[in-house]
């Protein structure tokens, strides 16, 4: 008895019914990996950034961990950063928050301990620094979204000002990076037009 079987069963099936549609499929992406995209989101599983914008294996080389903070001290996500800005050459980075993400909400309560804790303090410091603006929401739910947005746009700016997207726009390479939201209740995405780079919109 195998472990998990049923994810097997559910694999073959997929890999069956990507073939029946192009059998050169895998053979095309087994040679060569050039995604024009690096998505950088939360680890939530209900938050899977293939699938919410219908993107296939190849196109999006995907970074993912708690609530999306992207501490410049940070070697896993830098060297995420690094590798597809230098070697795959992505156009696009897109930050992608979530509405009610677990994470924010428990850097506003405060009250967890061990290592989330620990990765969740860029998100403390994020709210004491928009107190003011997060108090003045007139309710708990109001405040955990608008947390959320504000640590898209301040991740957003943490990568922008990391010494590898610097290095790139300083080289001339086409860059952008961009802050989005998703909505846990209708599925949608929406653009927070926070965008820093130098690519206009549509190219
Ligand atoms: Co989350």
């Amino acid at each position: 008895m195998k472990y998990l079987a049923d994810l097997f069963t559910r694999n073959r099936a997929w890999a069956g019914d990507i073939v029946a549609a192009d059998p050169e499929f895998f053979a095309r992406l087994c040679d060569i990996q050039r995604p024009d995209l690096l998505w950088i989101g939360c680890s939530d599983s209900r938050v899977p950034a293939n699938e919410i914008v219908g993107l296939a294996p190849g196109e999006l080389f995907v970074h993912r961990n708690v609530a999306n903070v992207v501490p410049v001290t940070d070697l896993n996500a830098m060297a995420v950063i690094e590798y597809a800005v230098s070697s795959l050459g992505v156009r696009h980075i897109i930050v992608c928050g979530h509405y009610r993400c677990g994470g924010v909400r428990a850097a506003l309560e405060g009250h967890q301990a061990g290592a989330v804790a620990l990765w969740l303090q860029p998100l403390r410091n994020l709210a004491d620094e928009h107190r003011a603006e997060l108090d003045a929401l007139g309710s708990a739910e109001e405040r955990w979204d608008r947390l959320c947005e504000l640590n898209v746009a301040a991740q957003v700016q943490a990568v922008a000002s990391s010494e590898i997207v610097e290095a790139a726009w300083e080289r001339g390479a086409e860059l952008a990076v961009h802050g989005w939201i998703y909505d846990l209740k209708d599925g949608l995405l929406r653009d927070l037009e926070v965008t820093v780079g130098n690519i206009a919109a549509g190219g």
